[in-house]
């Protein structure tokens, strides 16, 4: 169901990214291309480079943006690769990226990619189809890990006692599905109606960072990116949790100059740069009518910069 994807904070992108869009535009995570779309209409002289990790998102995409025809060109790539793949296809600096993190409606839709608790599916999430799967994980990393996981990557408050008894059922069996591991969840930190979230929320948000290293890649994309840049070229990104938020926040008062160590540090080890105009002064967040329209995007946050002439 590709058509249930709807892009959030679209008139905000266009509004931030519009103005200076009329040379290259990437966009790093180009999913099933509405972010993409509204930017080629926005801006008719631009062309448009999409990037995304997920072959069924790119095979969407081609499909979605083939009446821009050469306008648009739309690879298989993670986005911490961007600066090799633009001089591979010889593409000049680009003067507007957008990175929309997270996934689309077709991955947490589809039951057969295992990303969702309430529809039973093969315990994988891998964005990519690459790599180890979140059943790979639970069934072979060691407790310690799994609690480091469920604690930093999803802040559940019960990761000792889920790694614990995700060690001890796999002992019998592997989990290899996704119900398997949100009933095994769901018992250890209660039932559905004593809390606000599904009970398996934060584990399977863990699992899924985890993963695909989407912090490692957000953490890999951000200067890389700005440097690609042409001057006066803006990258914007959209984040949906604190974890992503945060790190593009520091990266960019990093990009800025001003130094991010923690106020305990007796010498800067961050190595600020002069690279960057924070445009946003805090997160540009959706309108009430955007959130009642698309409950996805309540937790959507965009913050954008501007590289710097002669930087
Ligand atoms: C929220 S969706 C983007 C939706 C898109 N803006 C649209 O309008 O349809 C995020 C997309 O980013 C892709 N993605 C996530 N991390 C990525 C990475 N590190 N490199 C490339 N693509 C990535 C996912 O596969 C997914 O298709």
């Amino acid at each position: 169901m590709p058509e249930v994807h709807i892009p959030v904070l679209t008139t905000e992108v266009v509004e931030w990214l519009g103005p200076v869009a009329d040379g290259l535009i990437v966009d790093a995570t180009v999913g099933l291309g509405g972010h993409a779309a509204a930017l080629l209409e926005a801006a008719p002289g631009s062309r448009l480079l999409g990037v995304d990790r997920d072959p069924e998102a790119v095979a969407e995409a081609r499909r979605r943006l083939e009446p821009y025809g050469r306008r648009v060109t739309v690879v298989n790539r993670t986005f911490d690769r961007l600066p090799e793949l633009l001089s591979e296809l010889d593409l000049p600096a680009p003067s507007a990226i957008l990175a929309d993190l997270g996934c689309s409606s077709l991955q947490l839709d589809s039951q057969r990619r295992g990303f969702s608790f309430s529809a039973d599916g093969p315990l994988d999430m891998r964005m990519g189809g690459d790599g180890p799967t979140a059943a790979d994980l639970v069934n072979t990393a060691d407790e310690e890990e799994l609690v480091t996981v469920f604690w930093r990557y999803g802040e559940e408050r019960r990761s000792r006692a889920v790694a614990h008894a995700v060690v001890r059922r796999r002992a019998e069996r592997p989990l290899t599905t996704t119900s398997e591991l949100s009933d095994l969840v769901e018992r250890v930190v209660g039932r559905r109606s004593e809390r606000r979230i599904h009970p398996a929320t934060r584990v399977f948000q863990a699992l899924r960072i985890a993963v695909n290293d989407e912090l490692g890649q957000l953490e890999r994309f951000l200067e890389p990116a700005v440097r690609s840049l042409r001057p006066r070229g803006r990258l914007a990104v959209i984040s949906f949790h604190s974890l992503e938020d945060r790190i593009v926040k520091h990266g960019f008062a990093r990009l800025q100059g001003r130094c991010t160590c923690p106020p305990d540090f007796p010498e800067c080890r961050c190595a600020p740069l002069d690279l960057v105009t924070v445009l946003t002064p805090g997160p540009v967040r959706p309108s009430d009518a955007e959130i009642e329209a698309n409950p996805r995007s309540r937790s959507a946050r965009m913050r954008v910069v501007e590289r710097r002439e002669g930087s």
